[in-house]
């Protein structure tokens, strides 16, 4: 086995887009384990858009991620040396490693999560059946519960998030509204994941077109919004929002380089008594079971379809991250390490 480890580091925190330059790779040698540690080769890196915000030296729900420091992500891997009795060389294991091939994890409970690959693929463990589908159950789930006879609206809906809004509101017997970047990803939100319909917002780039498209789309107006990207898809689909409409607040894609995501006609909350709810799904770790149970069952029973973009080596991952900010994605980001 190989006795070192690549790593890439936070070099420098952006102004408005990020760069590579904002990333170092760098070669450090592995240390050998102490009692109680395990050594997990990196099969599987997740990149997500919560990591440009971490980029920023700002306030947020969360810390910065420090400079010069190993990038924070979702990491799937295997475990190729132990000296922890709860882990054994072969297992496979899902947690936060970080942007590098290896990883020394000290063990501890919650640090490193043994998962079964008998019926669901690694990989999976960090998109459609990990933290991205839990935030899809989240949200709709517990802000937007919608009923059958409801029209749910759900932007990126090509996405980790947004696929599987989409599928677990049909599951729900509502009917599904997508928006997405682009015919080929509409086609395939109709085409395979099921929705109603979807929305190419790049042929409508302002609030009233958009609008009207949302119209067509949902005849009986909007009840539920999962909302991933902001910007003046939130205003139009506030202007066809039905009274006492749900919009669970995801992500902000839209403004995470810095650029403005006002809102136009915040009266629209009053006049429609509308609930707008933020959260984050790490703060809801009480609810996971219950997701991953109900996202597992869904994939094993063939309910549960998502795709995937797979960059290839750690050294491809700046790139497919400065990707994955612009739609250039399709599907759940990956990294392939190994
Ligand atoms: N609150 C939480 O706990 C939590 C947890 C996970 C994720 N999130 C949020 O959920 C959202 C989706 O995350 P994901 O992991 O599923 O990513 P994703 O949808 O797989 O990828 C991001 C997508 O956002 C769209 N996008 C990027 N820039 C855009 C822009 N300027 N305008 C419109 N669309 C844009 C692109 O899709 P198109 O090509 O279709 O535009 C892109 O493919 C993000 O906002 C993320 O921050 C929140």
């Amino acid at each position: 086995m190989t006795a070192t480890n690549r790593q890439i580091l936070l070099a420098s925190r952006p102004v408005g887009e990020p760069s590579v330059d904002n990333f170092r790779l760098v070669e450090t040698p592995l240390p050998s384990l102490a009692d109680g540690q395990v050594l997990v080769r990196h099969h599987y890196l997740s990149l997500d858009p919560y990591m440009r915000g971490r980029m920023n030296d700002s306030k947020s729900y969360a810390e910065p991620q420090p400079l010069d420091e190993v990038m924070i992500g979702g990491t799937v891997g295997e475990v190729v040396e132990s000296r922890n009795d709860r882990f054994e060389v072969g297992d496979t294991v899902v947690g936060m490693g970080g942007w590098q091939e290896f990883q020394v994890a000290d063990g501890q409970p919650g640090q490193l999560r043994k998962v079964d690959t008998t019926h669901i693929p690694p990989q999976a463990y960090l998109g459609a059946v990990g933290m991205p589908g839990i935030t899809a159950w989240y949200g709709l789930t517990q802000i937007i519960d919608p009923k059958p006879t409801e029209t749910v609206v759900v932007s990126a809906a090509s996405g980790a998030v947004g696929s599987v809004v989409g599928q677990l509101a049909k599951e729900r017997g509502a009917r599904v509204v997508g928006l997405a970047g682009g015919p080929e990803k509409c086609r395939y939100v109709v085409g395979e994941l099921g929705f109603d319909a979807c929305i190419d917002y790049r042929e409508h780039p302002d609030v009233r077109s958009l609008s009207a498209a949302l119209k067509t789309a949902c005849p009986n107006g909007i009840d539920g919004y999962f909302e991933n990207v902001g910007g003046i898809i939130l205003d139009a689909v506030m202007l066809r929002s039905n009274a006492f409409s749900r919009i669970a607040m995801c992500g902000m894609i839209a403004g995470y380089n810095g650029e403005p995501t006002p809102m136009q006609i915040p009266a629209l909350i009053l006049i429609n008594r509308m609930t707008i709810r933020g959260f984050i799904v790490s703060e809801h770790m009480d609810f996971w079971p219950e997701a991953l149970k109900e996202l597992g069952s869904l994939y094993a029973a063939g309910r549960l379809r998502y795709r995937e973009s797979i960059a290839q080596g750690l050294e491809s991952a700046p790139e497919a991250f400065l990707g994955l900010l612009k739609g250039r994605n399709f599907g759940k980001q990956l990294v392939k390490l190994y």
